[in-house]
């Protein structure tokens, strides 16, 4: 079976809408038939600056959101990065191999570092898609299930992949990106044409774990714009495309058919279905959460077995890198 990975970081409580039909969602559907493994990326979650205690508490509750998600750790892996030292191990070779003006053209960096400055901006925000590589590197994963934003870092990883065999050897597989069309990029609710983000924490942000009156109000006061009519036309209508994305995803209703059932019909009613479908399905994600959370042993449990079932992949291909890389063998 072909083999996935993919992950998210703990930087907030809540997952969001983008999170979860960009990412969490592909990872359900696709475990059926490949053999996955999803982490809780918190070595990434302190690129930026964050507090222990929080941290701590995030990386369950995106654990939990995971599981609650519909990822089953009978037949997925699932684990936190942190627990599996490989990844930092890793990193730091793929590191050797990775040019600095290389590393300089990845976007989110020089968007995040902007944003930053130069004096806030960490040597970890920089390095953060050499890590990417060796999340995805160590386990030979062939897909990695992501949003659009990720694109540029799974390139970044297969160049990284490929060098590496090039000069020492053929050891890692390159992955593919996997980024289904419909649902590779959610919009800011308020400001339609920029994406989604944990970044931009106003009223055009859903979290699933948000009151749902919250997220009702604010699916219901989603900028539109001045026409009349609920056609997807990214162009002219962006926030009625994205409210039309979000249905579609929710209510596997094709584009075409939400158009012909909203023909002659208005904005409002559009907002109040999109509300609807996001709320059958937020409501039991949210009491499902808060169970998982009740028996926090449980939980650690999971991760636990999952941290033992992806060191039992990392390890060995880290001994495979130490010994082409020329590394003397510890005994
Ligand atoms: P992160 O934590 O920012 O986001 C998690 C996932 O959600 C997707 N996503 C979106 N998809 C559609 N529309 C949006 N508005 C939207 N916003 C976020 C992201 O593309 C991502 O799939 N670098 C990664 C974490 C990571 C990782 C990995 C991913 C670390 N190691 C290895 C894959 C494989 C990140 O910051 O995701």
């Amino acid at each position: 079976r072909p083999r996935v990975l993919s992950g998210m970081q703990p930087t907030n409580a809540s997952l969001h809408l983008g999170n979860y039909l960009g990412a969490l969602r592909q990872w359900v559907a696709l475990q059926d038939d490949h053999d996955a493994f999803y982490c809780v990326v918190d070595l990434h979650a302190i690129t930026a600056g964050h507090d222990p205690a929080q941290l701590r508490e995030r990386t369950r509750v995106t654990a939990a959101q995971y599981l609650a998600g519909g990822v089953d750790p009978d037949r997925s892996t699932l684990f936190v990065q942190s627990h599996v030292p490989e990844h930092a191990q890793l990193a730091w070779v793929l590191s050797c191999i990775t040019g600095f003006g290389e590393a300089s053209r990845m976007t989110q960096f020089k968007d995040k570092s902007a944003r930053a400055g130069a004096e806030s901006t960490t040597v970890g925000l920089f390095t953060y898609p050499i890590l990417q590589a060796a999340d995805i590197l160590l386990y030979s994963a062939d897909q990695v299930p992501v949003g659009e934003d990720q694109r540029q870092h799974i390139e970044l990883t297969r160049d990284l992949g490929g060098r590496f065999n090039t000069r020492f050897g053929d050891t890692f597989v390159l992955p593919k990106a996997y980024i289904p069309e419909a649902t590779a990029k959610i919009y800011d609710l308020q400001e339609p044409t920029a994406k989604m983000s944990k970044s931009i924490a106003g009223s055009g942000l859903i979290e699933l774990l948000d009151a749902p009156k919250t997220i009702e109000k604010r699916i219901k006061s989603a900028v539109t714009d001045t026409g009349r009519e609920i056609v997807a036309d990214a162009q002219n209508k962006p926030g009625v495309t994205n409210l039309i994305t979000i249905l579609s995803a929710f209510s596997a209703r094709s584009v075409a058919q939400i158009e012909q059932d909203f023909a002659g019909r208005g904005y409002g009613d559009l907002k109040k279905e999109v509300a609807a479908a996001v709320l059958d399905v937020v409501v039991p994600f949210q009491q499902r959460v808060q169970e998982l959370l009740d028996d926090p042993a449980e939980l650690d449990a999971v991760l636990a077995r999952g941290a033992q079932k992806a060191h039992e992949v990392a390890a060995p291909m880290l001994a495979t890198v130490y010994e082409r890389v020329g590394f003397l063998a510890a005994r």
